[in-house]
């Protein structure tokens, strides 16, 4: 069977105990090249090579079809695939290594752009994190991580005496515009600037992510809110389990910087909620509409067609996607989009 991938290469008539034996070999060249440069290491540098997230993605979509959801054929083309990916390795440079930064660093680079459409994450979070702000009483709303204020924003419409804590002042200063009446703090969410039992409602919404210890945080939510008071809280989720990606960001001096993000199961944040006494009225996995990509490798969510991976810069995954749009959509299938 022939097969023509996204750059509309064709690969016909190799037997796939040679593909097999190629790409171990193609692998082991790749794996010795890195630990010869040092590129694998033990400190927090991360290192992204385009190739790593597209042979993950393939390798997801390889898992898929073992357990039954694709054919032999849809196999034997990720295979294919896998292969010319190899042999074009040099087309995608070395990858960037990306140094930790703070969620101040980041957020602050981010905050210009953050409120801009396409940012899906958002669109599919908002309608359902709003439709449980608009069912429940009105009093004082904490925004924990209001960033921009886009909750922050929402809860004044409808009454809350609203307070906002993030620490990007950029960020801050957003939301402080959008809703000049509210008190803002540029403070850390593992020490909320407020008295005990001083609020009616905390929102907390795509912020735990950043944090690595959720229990922190959660009894600071605990604390302030008044006895029968409502937390509600959305996080972004990880492309398969726990396997999160952070937000890698080329810095003003030209450095590439990453925030890390933890990924968590449903049952970390319950792990970490049960014991404060809270407890759980509702909870939702809002899915990344499937497939992603149409077969044009353009991203159906907003028909957007991204630039070509340059090489040396850190991997956008977006980009990347149209290279192997099958592995794209088969990885990427069924994703949470969110926890709310
Ligand atoms: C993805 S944004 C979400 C902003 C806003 N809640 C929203 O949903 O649009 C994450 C926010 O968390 C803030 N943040 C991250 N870690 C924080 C911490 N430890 N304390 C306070 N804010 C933090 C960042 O500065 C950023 O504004």
């Amino acid at each position: 069977m022939g097969y023509l991938d996204a750059r509309g290469r064709s690969y016909l008539g190799r037997s796939e105990a040679v593909v097999a034996e190629d790409v171990r070999t193609e692998a082991q060249r790749i794996l010795d090249a890195a630990a010869d440069s040092g590129w694998i290491t033990d400190t927090p540098v991360i290192y992204q090579h385009p190739l790593a997230y597209l042979l993950g993605l393939e390798g997801i979509a390889l898992l898929r079809a073992f357990s039954g959801l694709y054919d032999r054929d849809f196999t034997l083309a990720r295979l294919r695939e896998i292969q010319a990916l190899l042999d074009s390795a040099e087309e995608f440079g070395d990858g960037v290594e990306a140094r930790p930064i703070t969620t101040c660093e980041g957020y602050d680079q981010w905050a210009p752009f953050y409120d801009e459409p396409g940012n899906q994450l958002l669109d599919i979070e908002q309608p359902i994190v709003r439709e449980i702000l608009d069912s429940l009483p009105v009093g004082v709303a904490l925004d924990a991580a209001c960033g921009t204020g886009r909750h922050t924003a929402h809860l004044a419409s409808l009454g809350h005496q609203v307070i906002g804590v993030d620490t990007s002042r950029e960020m801050l200063a957003r939301a402080r515009d959008k809703v000049p009446d509210g008190e803002f703090y540029e403070e850390d969410l593992h020490d909320v600037p407020l008295p005990d039992d001083s609020v009616d409602l905390v929102v907390c919404a795509i912020g735990l992510a950043h944090l690595e210890d959720l229990g922190q945080a959660l009894a600071e939510f605990v604390r302030v809110l008044r006895p029968n008071g409502h937390l509600v809280i959305s996080d972004s989720r990880g492309l398969i389990g726990d396997i999160g990606l952070p937000l890698v960001r080329v810095g003003p001096d030209g450095g590439i910087g990453y925030m890390p993000t933890y990924a968590r199961l449903a049952s970390d944040y319950l792990a970490a909620a049960l014991p404060l006494g809270l407890q759980v009225r509702r909870c939702e996995e809002p899915k990344t509409p499937s497939p992603l990509l149409g077969d044009d490798g353009v991203t159906l969510y907003d028909g957007v067609r991204l630039p070509d991976p340059v090489p040396g810069d850190p991997p956008s995954i977006w980009s990347l996607h149209e290279l192997a749009i099958e592995a794209t959509n088969a990885a990427w299938r069924g994703r949470p989009a969110a926890i709310i």
